[in-house]
């Protein structure tokens, strides 16, 4: 089922969520919430998405880049990704600049500082324990994705708004 995304104003994005107890990633209300924000991720053109964007605020988000996207066409794939329960465990302390969009802040772009690799440490759908290294554009969905389940956006880790832009105009000056 397609879900209605939060857009930023709504409490809920900034609210911080709260660790998803190991029990219950089989459940069946939790495994529709996951199939859920894949689907919602797919429709809406996005490379990830955080629970609490579909108003749930549990610590689970979902990551995917594939074929040449729509939104980000220059990103390489990145298969799909279920992250529960998402730590940082190191960041690198190479920090790369890059464009960001959010579902959640839809129509605008803006250049984000971001530790250029991560280590992280996570559950995946099964409840099986995941910690692997993520770099550049895969480590940038993550920083963002976590973000997103402290409570912030994209936009309060930005260092310069002047780089903040429509899709057109990024589109138009951004080619
Ligand atoms: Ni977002």
């Amino acid at each position: 089922m397609i879900l209605k995304a939060a857009r930023i104003g709504h409490p809920i994005l900034r609210t911080k969520a709260s660790p998803v107890d190991p029990a219950e990633i089989k459940t069946a209300e939790f495994r529709r919430l996951l199939d859920d924000m894949i689907e919602t991720m797919r429709e809406y053109d996005g490379v990830g998405i955080a629970a609490t964007q579909v108003h749930v605020a549990k610590r689970a988000a979902v990551l995917e880049v594939s074929g040449e996207h729509p939104r980000y066409p220059d990103a390489p794939n990145i298969p799909l990704q279920i992250l529960i329960n998402p730590e940082i465990l190191e960041c690198s302390n190479a920090i790369e600049e890059d464009w960001e969009g959010c579902l959640s802040v839809p129509g605008l772009r803006g250049r984000v500082p971001r530790a250029k690799e991560i280590r992280v440490r996570a559950l995946d759908e099964n409840g099986g324990e995941l910690e692997f290294t993520a770099a550049d554009f895969h480590a940038r969905i993550i920083q963002h994705e976590c973000d997103h389940l402290e409570g912030l956006v994209y936009l309060d880790r930005m260092t310069d708004l002047k780089s903040l832009s429509f899709l057109e105009e990024f589109r138009r000056f951004n080619p």
